[in-house]
């Protein structure tokens, strides 16, 4: 007996991460083999976009998957997030030159203010958000506010490709496989200012810190290249990471909705208060995943040069919220 179809609802459908996205979660590779799946996706109500959307649509149903079980096109959040299971909001208007953050922060306020009523609306009451688009933790931040009757864990921020780019560094500098480094976390806010810590990270027992044992090269190699490879991608491609982001944004949702086996994973979270961040505030955090639910990894020993780069990333969090507290 096949398992019923979940919905799984993704804005931006027709941009760069929605193409890389979209075929894998249709193949099975988001929520597993035997899960069938109905995509929900939403564009903007333009004519080129929706055009692109179809011609996406076309090529889905050219791959014949066998999971897809249905397929949507929207231009409306209050029919594309009806019943929805999974939400992964995607779309959301990139930074132009000369743009000021502030500026950026408010038109994307408005779009996430709007989709957050719409999940609160129609979704599932289960429903699991992973917001995507920039400025991510605060774009989350701001859906979760405006959604007061959906339980607030349900909103998560993507901080899982910020993960990746760390694990890969590690690896590369110790020589030993990505898969076989354990406990790596990354701390607070999508952004240059974010803090991957390997303080607690082992390979196959044995501590990376230990193994690298080079404290100027985690804060002028590490960190730099971690927060800042967003950037060199763009710099490089000329457009922004969008295949990484892709597959931080289906490693993300399948560990949430399949479980890490004890393991560490980053995800940007609503804090309840731990390691003394205000509550409420969408931060990165190393998390445990099981039976649907994420955990908090908490009891971690902070020394004074982490708590310095926790300070920096929340004090950006924290300004961030600020600067669109009025839309709320
Ligand atoms: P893109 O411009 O190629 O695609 C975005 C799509 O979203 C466009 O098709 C646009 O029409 C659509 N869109 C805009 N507003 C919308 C709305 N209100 N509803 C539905 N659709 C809407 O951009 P992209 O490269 O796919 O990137 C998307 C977002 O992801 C950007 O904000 C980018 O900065 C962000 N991003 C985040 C991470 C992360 O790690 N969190 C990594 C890479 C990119
Ligand atoms: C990334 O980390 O690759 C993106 O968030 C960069 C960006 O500004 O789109």
């Amino acid at each position: 007996m096949s398992k019923k179809p979940v919905r799984v609802a993704v804005t931006g459908a027709a941009g760069q991460i929605g193409y890389a996205l979209l075929f894998r979660i249709a193949s099975g590779e988001m929520l597993g083999k035997d899960q069938p799946v109905i995509l929900q996706l939403l564009e903007v109500p333009v004519e080129g976009p929706q055009k692109a959307l179809k011609g996406v649509m076309m090529e889905l149903d050219d791959c014949a998957f066998p999971l897809l079980a249905g397929m949507e096109a929207h231009s409306d959040p209050m029919t594309a997030f009806k019943d929805t299971d999974y939400a992964l909001l995607v779309g959301s208007m990139p930074r132009k030159a000369g743009m000021e953050r502030a500026e950026l922060l408010s038109i994307n306020g408005q779009i996430f203010i709007g989709q957050g009523k719409a999940l609160d609306a129609v979704a599932s009451r289960d429903v699991k958000v992973l917001v995507v688009g920039n400025p991510a933790n605060t774009n989350a931040w701001i859906a979760m506010k405006s959604a007061p009757s959906l339980p607030r864990e349900n909103f998560t921020a993507m901080l899982r490709l910020d993960h990746n780019r760390a694990l890969s560094q590690l690896a590369a500098k110790t020589g030993k496989p990505v898969a076989s480094i354990q406990k790596l976390a990354v701390w607070g806010n999508h952004s240059p200012t974010m803090y991957a810590d390997y303080r607690f990270a082992t390979i196959e027992g044995a501590s990376v810190k230990d193994m690298i044992n080079d404290h100027a090269w985690n804060k002028d190699v590490f960190l730099p290249t971690v927060g800042k490879r967003g950037a060199a991608i763009i710099e490089a491609r000329g457009l922004s990471s969008a295949a990484s982001a892709a597959n931080a944004a289906i490693d993300h949702m399948r560990d949430w909705a399949l479980g890490t086996n004890g393991g560490w994973v980053t995800m940007g979270v609503p804090s309840n208060g731990e390691y003394g961040i205000p509550k409420d505030t969408m931060f990165g955090y190393p998390v445990t995943c099981e039976g649907g639910k994420y955990k908090i990894v908490e009891g971690l020993p902070v020394d004074e040069f982490s708590q310095g780069c926790i300070d920096k990333t929340l004090a950006e969090l924290v300004g961030e919220q600020d600067g669109v507290k009025h839309l709320l």
